[in-house]
């Protein structure tokens, strides 16, 4: 990873953190919790929302506004993720997970607000000609079809008779984590107009290999560095893709997916290194 990723992704979550203190600014408890949900992450989704739409000309008070609404969703995804009756995790960006610092009720309830509060930022009057487009993808991204379907699955898969097939797994892992990565990719596009598809492709792979370092971290990793506990995964007995390709497999899957993410970048040249960069360091991240 180069110092000028390091300096570019930075400078995008200060953005979007000094960004949510200002939309979110009140002093009530709700709104400190949100807060509290969207801060500490790598902000990798609202990351990819600012480069497409440098890509694709879009006026930064719009990216940005795009970007902390997919932060938004994400982190509420995060904060019901975390639940006892989901994950049950305590540690969340090597911080208390919500229900933990403040409790279960708040949890639920700053997830639900984030949720729409993300499509209350996109349905800002600024956004321009294309907004409806991108919050109806957003909806169906972040929703029955999307990640809450790859949430449903992936809770089903803990008590299924058989494990998944690889195949299966795929398409889980393309709507549980695939979904809102391919929104933030392509929205620059969708806000400008522009085709989306050689966006979407990279999405795909990008998404796919994210996860696949999610899962190698869950075993690899450092419950220090993760910021979250490592080795859930195999305690709950989840099929991923570590389990089902084993260590060495899917560490390669997710170099040739970072491989094949690059490539879908070709139509923008050089102007699309940083998300080569952002490819790169998906699969090598520590965290
Ligand atoms: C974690 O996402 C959840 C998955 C989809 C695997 P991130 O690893 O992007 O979490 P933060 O936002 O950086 O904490
Ligand atoms: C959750 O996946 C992805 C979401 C849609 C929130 P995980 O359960 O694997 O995420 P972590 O490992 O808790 O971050
Ligand atoms: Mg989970
Ligand atoms: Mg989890
Ligand atoms: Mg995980």
């Amino acid at each position: 990873m180069t110092a000028k990723f390091t300096a570019a992704l930075t400078s995008a979550q200060h953005k979007i953190t000094s960004h949510a203190e200002t939309r979110l600014a009140g002093h009530d408890s709700l709104h400190v919790a949100m807060r509290y949900a969207i801060v500490g992450g790598k902000m990798l989704r609202g990351f990819l929302v600012l480069e497409s739409a440098r890509l694709h000309g879009v006026s930064k008070d719009a990216a940005l506004e795009a970007a902390l609404a997919i932060e938004c969703v994400h982190a509420y995804s995060l904060v019901h993720d975390d639940l006892p009756c989901m994950d049950d995790d305590d540690l969340r960006r090597g911080q208390p997970t919500l229900h933990r610092k403040w409790d279960e009720a708040m949890a639920v309830l700053a997830g639900d607000s984030l949720q729409t509060f993300g499509f209350e930022l996109l349905a800002n009057p600024d956004m321009g000609p294309n907004a409806l487009m991108l919050i109806q993808g957003l909806a169906k991204s972040a929703g029955k079809d999307g990640m809450v379907s790859g949430q449903m699955l992936d809770i089903a898969a803990e008590t299924a008779a058989t494990p998944l097939t690889l195949d299966e797994i795929t398409r889980l892992q393309a709507r549980k984590t695939g979904c809102l990565i391919e929104w933030s990719a392509t929205a620059g596009a969708v806000l400008a107009g522009a085709d989306p598809a050689p966006l979407r492709q990279y999405a795909t792979a990008l998404g796919l290999a994210f996860q696949i370092a999610d899962d190698i971290l869950d075993i690899e990793g450092d419950a220090e560095k993760v910021g979250k506990a490592v080795r859930k995964d195999v305690d709950a007995g989840k099929a991923t893709f570590v389990s089902l390709l084993g260590l060495q497999a899917a560490k390669q899957r997710a170099h040739d997916l970072c491989d094949a993410a690059c490539a879908a970048l070709a139509p923008y040249g050089a102007r699309a290194e940083s998300l080569k960069e952002a490819a790169r360091f998906v699969i090598a991240r520590e965290s």
